[in-house]
This record gives C-alpha cells, sequence and structure tokens, in this order.
C-alpha cells in the first residue's frame, strides 16, 4: 500500500513518520511546496525538534518513508492522501482575525481532482471547522470524472515536546466517515493501519462532523484548563495562597485531574488561539453568540496573563525598564520544541522593547534568526541580542524572565548567576519550575506566578 501526506510540517513530518515505523509494509511519502523544508527533512538536520524524531527518520528514511517535492507524483501513486497543511486564521476579508484560512486546504483537494488518475480516500489531519469536509467532497466530486473520492476527518491530538510518545501511544485514534457502504469501507481502511500499534478500543470511529468538532473541542477545553488557572493565579497573589498548592489540592479530585492545571506566563502555540477563534466565529455564524462570548473569554483571559506578567515586571524594577538589560530564559512556547508560534515570549519581549529595554535572549533550540524575525528585529538592532547559555545572559542583567520550561533551567548554578547580575538582581519565573524560597535566600528579589 502507498500512502502520502500533503504537508511536512510539525504535525506531516512526525505522524507519517512513526506510521513508516510501525508499517513496514506501507511505504509513506511526505510532500511539500517548500522545497527548503524537504530538503531539510532529507537531511541530518531536521526541520522539527521532536525528542526521539530523528531516531524514527533515521530508521525509515529511504526504506519505506521518503520526503519529496514532487506533489503530483505523490497524489497519482498513493491510495490514500493525508492532508496535514496549515490552516492559520484568515488576516484579510470576511472572517479576519477570527475564522480559519482554508485556501491551503483547498489548494490540496484541487490539486487532488486534477492530478488523481484512480479513486482516493482524502483524510483531513488538519484541525478544521465542521462541515470542510463537504467543501473538499463538493471540489472532487465536482471534478470526479467516475472516479471516487471518499473524505474521512483523523484529527490529531499530539502535542509538540511529546509528538513521538503521543503517537506511539495515543489516548485515542478519532476517524470520521461518512455512514454510507463506500465511507464505512474507507474508515476500516485507515482504522486497520492504526491498527498495526494502537489497540482496537482506543479507535474511536464517528460521523466526519463529530469528528471535526471534537478536535476543536479538544483543544478549547484543554485551553480552558489553563486559562482557569491562570485566573486562579492572579488571586493567589491577592491573597497569598499558593497556585501550585491549590492546584494539586483541586487535582487529585478525580473529576478534576492533575493534568494541564500548571500556571504560567500565558499559553502559546500555534493552535490553541486559532482553533477557539475559529471555534468562537463558527458559534458567530450560527447565531450562538454567547457560546461565542464563553470561548473568547479563554483567550481574553490568556492575552490578561501575559500583560500582567509584563506589567509586574515593570513595577518590580520600579517602573522603568529603559535601557536596562532583561534577560529571557527560554523563547519556544514550550519546552523541548523549537516551534515559537505564538509564544508568550514574543508577547513580553515586544512589551519589554516598547518600554525600551534591552533584551538578550537565550534558547537552547530557537535560532537567532527565528528570534528576529518574530520580534521584527534585524540583526544590527542593538535593543535585542542572543545569548549563547544563560551565565552570558544574565552578565550585568537587572532581571531574569523565565519564559519556557527548560528542564536545563532548573540546574543553573543560580548563586553564580545572581554574583553577574546588577544588584537588586530580580528573577520572575513565568513557568514556576524554581525554588523562589531558595533564590530568595541566595539574594534575589524572587517572584513567580500565583505564589508569594
Ligand atoms: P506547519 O505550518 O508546520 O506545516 C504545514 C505545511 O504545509 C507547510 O510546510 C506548508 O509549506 C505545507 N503546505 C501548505 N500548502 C501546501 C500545498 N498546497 N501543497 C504542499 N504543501 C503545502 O503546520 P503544522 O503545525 O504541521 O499544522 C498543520 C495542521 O495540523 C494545522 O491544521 C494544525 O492546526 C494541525 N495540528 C497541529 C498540531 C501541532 O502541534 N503543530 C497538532 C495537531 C494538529
Ligand atoms: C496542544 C494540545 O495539547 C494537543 O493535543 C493538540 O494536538 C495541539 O495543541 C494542536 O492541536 O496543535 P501543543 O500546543 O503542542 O498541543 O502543546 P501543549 O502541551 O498543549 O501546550 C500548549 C501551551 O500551553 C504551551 O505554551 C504550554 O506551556 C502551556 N501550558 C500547558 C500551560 O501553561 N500550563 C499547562 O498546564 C499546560
Amino acid at each position: 500500500m502507498k500512502v502520502c501526506c500533503i504537508g511536512a510540517g510539525y504535525v506531516g513530518g512526525p505522524t507519517m513518520a512513526v506510521i513508516a515505523q510501525k508499517c513496514p509494509h506501507i511505504e509513506v511519502t511526505v510532500v511539500d511546496i517548500n522545497q527548503e523544508r524537504i530538503a531539510e527533512w532529507n537531511s541530518d538536520h531536521l526541520p522539527v525538534y521532536e525528542p526521539g524524531l530523528d531516531a524514527v527518520v533515521q530508521e525509515c528514511r529511504g526504506k519505506n518513508l521518503f520526503f519529496s517535492s514532487d506533489v503530483d507524483k505523490a497524489i497519482l501513486e498513493s491510495e490514500m492522501i493525508f492532508l496535514a497543511v496549515n490552516t492559520p486564521t484568515k488576516t484579510y476579508g470576511i472572517g479576519a482575525g477570527r475564522a480559519a484560512d482554508l485556501r491551503y486546504v483547498e489548494n490540496c483537494a484541487r490539486q487532488i481532482a486534477k492530478v488523481a488518475q484512480g479513486d482516493k480516500i482524502v483524510v483531513e489531519k488538519s484541525t478544521l471547522p465542521v462541515r470542510t469536509a463537504e467543501s473538499i467532497k463538493h471540489i472532487l466530486t465536482a471534478n470526479s470524472q467516475g472516479r471516487n473520492f471518499q473524505i474521512l476527518s483523523n484529527p490529531e491530538f499530539l502535542a509538540e515536546g511529546t509528538a513521538i510518545q503521543d503517537l506511539e501511544s495515543p489516548d485515542r485514534v478519532l476517524i470520521g466517515g461518512d455512514p454510507t457502504k463506500e465511507g464505512q469501507v474507507a474508515v476500516d481502511q485507515l482504522v486497520s493501519i492504526y491498527e498495526n500499534w494502537v489497540p482496537r478500543e482506543k479507535i474511536i470511529t464517528t460521523n466526519i462532523w463529530s469528528s471535526e468538532l471534537s478536535k476543536l473541542t479538544a483543544n478549547a477545553f484543554l485551553a480552558q484548563r489553563i486559562s482557569s488557572i491562570n485566573a486562579i493565579s492572579a488571586l493567589c497573589e491577592a491573597t497569598g495562597a499558593n497556585v501550585d498548592e491549590v492546584a494539586h489540592a483541586i487535582g487529585t479530585d478525580e473529576r478534576i485531574g492533575p493534568k494541564f492545571l500548571k500556571a504560567s506566563v500565558g499559553f502559546g502555540g500555534s493552535c490553541f488561539k486559532k482553533d477557539i477563534l475559529n471555534l468562537a466565529y463558527m458559534c458567530e455564524h450560527f447565531g450562538l453568540k454567547e457560546v461565542a462570548d464563553y470561548w473568547n473569554s479563554v483567550i481574553e483571559m490568556n492575552d490578561y496573563q501575559k500583560k500582567r506578567f509584563s506589567a509586574n515586571v515593570l513595577s518590580h524594577l520600579f517602573n522603568t525598564v529603559s535601557h536596562k538589560k532583561i534577560a529571557l530564559y527560554g523563547f519556544a512556547f514550550k519546552k523541548d520544541t523549537n516551534d515559537t508560534r505564538e509564544s508568550a515570549a514574543i508577547s513580553i519581549a515586544s512589551d519589554l522593547l516598547a518600554e525600551s529595554a534591552n533584551v538578550t535572549i537565550f534558547d537552547p533550540k530557537v535560532s537567532e534568526e527565528q528570534i528576529r524575525k518574530d520580534l521584527h528585529v534585524s540583526d544590527d538592532n542593538q535593543k535585542v541580542s542572543i545569548a549563547k547559555d544563560p551565565y552570558e545572559a544574565a552578565e550585568e542583567a537587572d532581571a531574569i524572565l523565565i519564559l519556557t520550561e527548560w528542564d536545563m533551567f532548573k540546574t543553573l548554578d543560580f548563586t553564580k548567576i545572581y554574583e553577574m547580575m546588577r544588584k537588586p538582581a530580580f528573577i520572575y519565573d513565568g513557568r514556576n519550575i524554581l525554588d523562589i524560597e531558595a533564590l530568595r535566600k541566595i539574594g534575589f528579589d524572587a517572584q513567580s506566578i500565583g505564589r508569594t
């Protein structure tokens, strides 16, 4: 069997690499219009940093896993075509800033319609608004010329930083298909791929619309938990309660559960905000304004948390950061990824730059080029510098802000760091990974989220 995936990004690359690893009898080709990205997938320096990914790619690449920019050839040769292209928030026209931009998905559908010569199963892996499958089907059947196209929804639930683990042992795999006989045959074919390593009881099959909506709902619920605990973190700071203790206390209730209750400087990543905006936009479209408002408030709380963090930095530094050196530890939106999309660090750095601070950034995996691109600053901009390690960043700094929870930050020599800084030395743990009391003993003016 031959399958292909259009889109070699954070989802397409890792997802297909794991399918190839678990199904040696299937030939998997991942294609992208971005030739540079494909060249990187074929090199020793993969475009996506994920623990464990290198090993899987090395094991399968050239055997049953291929990366190519020949999209037409992959479409022609594959029985099943996964779509893992980007679905960003629309930046123009009706729904700008809220609706999902579906042009990349539509382009794929049109290309499949043009190129395919036989029957195809098209699998939506990208996160899409409910009923997108209908549009894809419409485009394909309008150009079918006797060919049979089945559309399945198979949303991806992996989280960056743990993608390989999530793909190898997922909580569930969700597959939505048409209730028709042909639709169910297509569902069974995709089920039989996953069955190579996922227990059958973990493979949930539904109708297409439920599958599409479940993906948006899952992300909305996850983001809502973070906004909820972040809202409580502000109250903890006002009252002297400790948000980590509150999270632990409520998380032991089986109905609430302990995961996704870590207070932080705010959630980032390419999907939470975009998917909630999209969900809320859809609600509005269907006349459900109150429902849209409810979900939008999850984003508003996240924006508030980021602004609150920047404002606290300013107030701790005597209400001015002008020309002060502020060291940012971490730029990725979470640990174990090189992805910076919607990272809270971008908002915090931008707020500080607007206050005329000198910002020095250290991240173990994000490139200088990416940081400068995210902050819209050129190489010769003196207000932003990139440090090669956390100690260099701390030299003569007035403040250190922990913005990504990289494990390496937990084992730094903070006594040495303290000595290198200007006094009073301020440290603000935006991820609650450090022992605040121990830092205070060293001499730091130490703050964290929701712990006084
Ligand atoms: P990405 O931007 O990293 O990758 C998308 C790729 O698609 C890009 O390399 C782009 O060049 C390519 N592409 C776009 N149009 C194309 C076309 N017509 N032909 C060939 N290639 C094309 O995006 P991503 O993070 O992998 O996300 C992809 C989808 O998966 C999104 O819908 C996202 O919401 C969803 N998703 C993402 C994650 C995640 O952790 N990043 C997790 C679950 C779901
Ligand atoms: C999230 C979901 O967890 C995945 O299931 C989903 O597939 C994916 O979005 C997607 O659709 O793109 P991801 O964004 O990669 O995955 O990473 P998360 O672990 O969810 O973290 C998102 C953000 O929330 C990060 O900035 C993280 O630091 C923050 N976070 C997470 C917290 O602040 N507190 C927590 O308790 C958990």
